[in-house]
């Protein structure tokens, strides 16, 4: 035998077991979404390498470290590592800043980042997410956030950390960098390479460094007092205030960390992350804010915008256990005839439906049921007779038989309470 080709490192396959719940994510994100009046948009999956440097900025670890780009006819190509620079692309492109604002959108698909591979990250990973154009006020930043919340909770996913930030304007932020580097300085040649090469080109990126020894650092009280003296200006401020209110008023429970910076470059003002607590050290499930100058720096109308992304892979991990897929009904007979033309009944009512094919036992059907259906559906030679069905509860093993005219209410009264 030659040598097997395996599946490249950081990259996985998903398999039929698993594309289920799949669906299930992606279809909560269109109903979600939808009813929130947010329509799908598709962007392609490469573009000109430009995009992402000016987009997510060069100083960023997506843009310097982790992008895969390559050259076709002496162009830069770059495997898209997030969607939102594309996704401005397309709307300055499409000239969307001459429909009525908001203009909402939001997307699901692949995106690749060059990056160490580990639990719950990868280098081909997927997102799903919205951004949403034309509103400065922080109504649209409540809605963002309320959105994810309310995408997360549809999917049964509750035990949820939302923090959010504020990172100024442009203006009140470079005078918080100053002040920042004024008292990091000092202790400079102490820091991670990282945090040494962000010093100067992004100052704000230090606050989020993971090394123990740099954290120390950060938390001398002299920068403490630095970081946690309110830095942003009135405006901002302001903002910040009004966006707090309108999440209380909503009830979501969010906490305020000053640490939180995101690492693409595009933010002002608004940030903000949902964690999970049963996911690992990758235990952020989405991540998102405002950035009111990105479409003006890709070349287009001044627009402000906020949006978010999640990790479907994350998501996936969280929902994997508590989600039930297995068929509604599983048919058990010997009498094939009938049994091919229930199945052919359910199936076209909408009832997910399977039965055995080869004729085996009844005990090695009733068997099988239990492994695939929540249900097993028994049509034996008293219920054909008496135009009856016997229906087993494989979860309680209690069965009860009835009229074989009532079994599609029955079915579809199953099918509204699990969607409930
Ligand atoms: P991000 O924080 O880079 O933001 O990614 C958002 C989410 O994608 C993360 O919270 C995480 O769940 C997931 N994610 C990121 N990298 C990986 C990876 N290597 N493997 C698995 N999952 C990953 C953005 O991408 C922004 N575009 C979000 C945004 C939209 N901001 C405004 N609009």
């Amino acid at each position: 035998m030659g040598n097997i080709i395996k599946v490249q490192k950081g990259t996985k396959d998903i398999l039929p077991s698993e594309v289920e719940l799949w669906h299930f994510m992606e279809q909560k994100a269109l109903e979600v979404f939808s009813y929130a009046g947010y329509s799908e948009i598709r962007t392609p999956i490469f573009e000109a390498t430009e995009l992402f440097a000016r987009g997510v900025g060069d100083t960023t670890d997506i843009v310097n470290k982790e992008m895969y780009t390559f050259e076709k006819s002496e162009r830069s190509i770059t495997l898209r590592p997030e969607n939102t620079a594309g996704v401005v692309r397309a709307f300055i492109e499409h000239g969307m800043h001459r429909l009525s604002a908001p203009v909402k959108l939001w997307y699901k698909g692949p995106m690749f980042r060059y990056e160490r591979p580990q639990a719950g990250r990868q280098r081909q990973f997927h997102q799903v997410g919205i951004e949403m154009f034309g509103i400065e006020q922080p109504t649209a930043d409540a809605e963002a956030i309320a959105i994810a919340v309310r995408y997360l909770n549809s999917l049964g996913l509750d035990d949820l950390d939302i923090e959010i930030n504020s990172l100024g304007c442009p203006k009140c932020r470079e005078e918080f960098k100053d002040k920042l580097k004024e008292v990091i300085k000092p202790h400079l040649n102490n820091l991670c390479e990282d945090c040494q090469n962000r010093f100067e080109k992004n100052p704000l990126r230090l606050l989020d460094c993971k090394v123990e020894s740099c954290k120390e650092i950060y938390a001398i009280p002299e920068i403490q007092a630095v970081i946690q003296n309110d830095f942003i200006c009135e405006e901002c401020a302001e903002h910040f205030e009004t966006l707090k209110m309108y999440l209380d008023n909503l009830g979501i429970n969010y906490s305020v960390n000053k640490l939180l910076v995101r690492g693409l470059d595009y933010y002002n003002r608004t940030v903000f992350e949902i964690k999970s607590n049963n996911l690992g050290s990758q235990n952020a499930v989405c991540g998102g804010g405002r950035y009111d100058s990105l479409v003006k720096n890709l070349g287009g109308t001044d627009t402000p915008a906020v949006g978010f992304a999640m990790g479907m892979e994350r998501l996936f991990s969280l929902i994997e256990d508590k989600q039930n897929t297995k068929l509604t009904a599983y048919v058990v007979s010997t009498n094939i005839e009938e049994t091919i033309k229930l199945i052919a009944e359910l199936r076209n009512n909408g009832i997910s439906a399977d039965f055995d094919m080869t004729n085996k036992k009844f005990t090695k059907q009733m068997e099988k049921a239990a492994k695939l259906a929540e249900y097993a559906l028994i049509l034996g030679d008293d219920e054909i007779l008496n135009n009856q069905i016997s229906i087993k509860d494989l979860n309680t093993s209690t069965q009860k038989t009835i009229n074989r005219n009532d079994l599609l209410v029955f079915l579809n009264q199953i099918k509204q309470a699990k969607h409930n």
